[in-house]
């Protein structure tokens, strides 16, 4: 989905040099769009393949400090658009807690204006494009009265040095997610969210317990699980099913045990959308589409 980096990645890998650098670092930071992402944050070049590795051997140690400290936490609005058919579907008003919330941009369903094909729902900025196939678009937005997110390292958009890195977590050509970024960050940044740092599995019981009485709780989360271990992924499953709240999955196919997943559509990478464990459509991994099972 991002040619330039792409292009970065090919050129990464014929360079000993650069491997080698690349080595030095545990594991789980051996990771491509971290690299990248963290170049884009210290204004290195992304687009030149030959610019981007001298600006690598140049610039090591900085990047290795930053790469060290952050993680991959892209937030993306987009992805509201195909958790809305669910949301609003479900008994209104809603209480919503998103696991693996990132700077919580998803807790804003109700707030952002959604287009559906020659449909629309809602007006302002930002405006989530989204193709659904198998299933009509939703005629309303959710009601929310509470909106809290639970994250190993929460981000806060009010501050500008964890805007800026969600800015450079965006691909380089995704203009238009960037712009969506900012869009949807001011609509945070109005009416923040509870934010808590804290471990899906150890912290979610003691989170839900502050949800409000007389409002249907929804526990979410959207691209997430595969950074969690399968133990602890069968646990948070485990912990999420016996809290009193309905249950929405929007992830990776393989990271929970669907059985009988109809054939992906074509288009690369899909995640499964599932309200109580039951899988009930295919996404695209930035809320672009939605194939509904038939
Ligand atoms: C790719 S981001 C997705 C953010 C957001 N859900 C979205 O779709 O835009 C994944 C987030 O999950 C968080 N995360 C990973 N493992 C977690 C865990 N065990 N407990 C809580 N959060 C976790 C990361 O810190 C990161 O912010």
């Amino acid at each position: 989905m991002s040619p330039a980096y792409e292009r970065l990645a090919a050129a990464v890998a014929r360079d000993g040099a650069l491997i080698a650098l690349i080595d030095t670092l545990p594991p789980r930071r051996r990771q491509p769009n971290l690299l990248f992402s963290v170049v884009r944050l210290l204004g290195g070049p992304v687009t030149d393949p030959l610019a981007f590795c001298e600006y690598l051997l140049a610039h090591w140690p900085a990047i290795a400090a930053q790469m060290r400290e952050r993680s991959t936490q892209t937030n993306e609005a987009g992805r509201c658009a195909v958790l809305l058919p669910v949301l609003a579907a479900l008994p209104q008003p809603l209480a919503l807690l998103e696991v693996g919330a990132s700077a919580g941009l998803c807790l804003y369903p109700d707030r952002y204006a959604y287009r559906y094909g020659d449909r629309t729902l809602g007006t302002g900025e930002p405006v989530l494009d989204c193709d659904l196939t198998g299933t009509a678009p939703p005629d309303r937005r959710p009601e929310v009265v509470w909106r809290a997110g639970l994250d190993l390292n929460p981000l806060d958009v009010t501050d500008p040095a964890d805007l800026a890195w969600l800015d450079a977590l965006i691909w380089p050509e995704h203009a238009h997610r960037r712009a969506r970024l900012h869009a949807a960050a001011a609509i945070a940044a109005a009416d923040p969210p509870l934010l808590v740092r804290g471990d899906l599995v150890d912290d979610l019981a003691a989170l839900a317990a502050r949800a409000p009485a007389g409002a249907t709780l929804v526990v979410f989360h959207t691209s997430v699980l595969y950074y969690v271990a399968p133990e602890r992924r069968r646990a948070f499953a485990r912990q999420v099913q016996a809290l009193p709240a309905r249950w929405l999955s929007n992830d990776a196919p393989d990271v929970l045990p669907y059985d009988g997943l109809p054939a992906c559509p074509p288009g690369g990478l899909h995640n499964v959308l599932a309200l109580d464990g039951r899988p009930l459509a295919w996404t695209r991994p930035h809320g672009q589409g939605l194939t509904w099972f038939g």
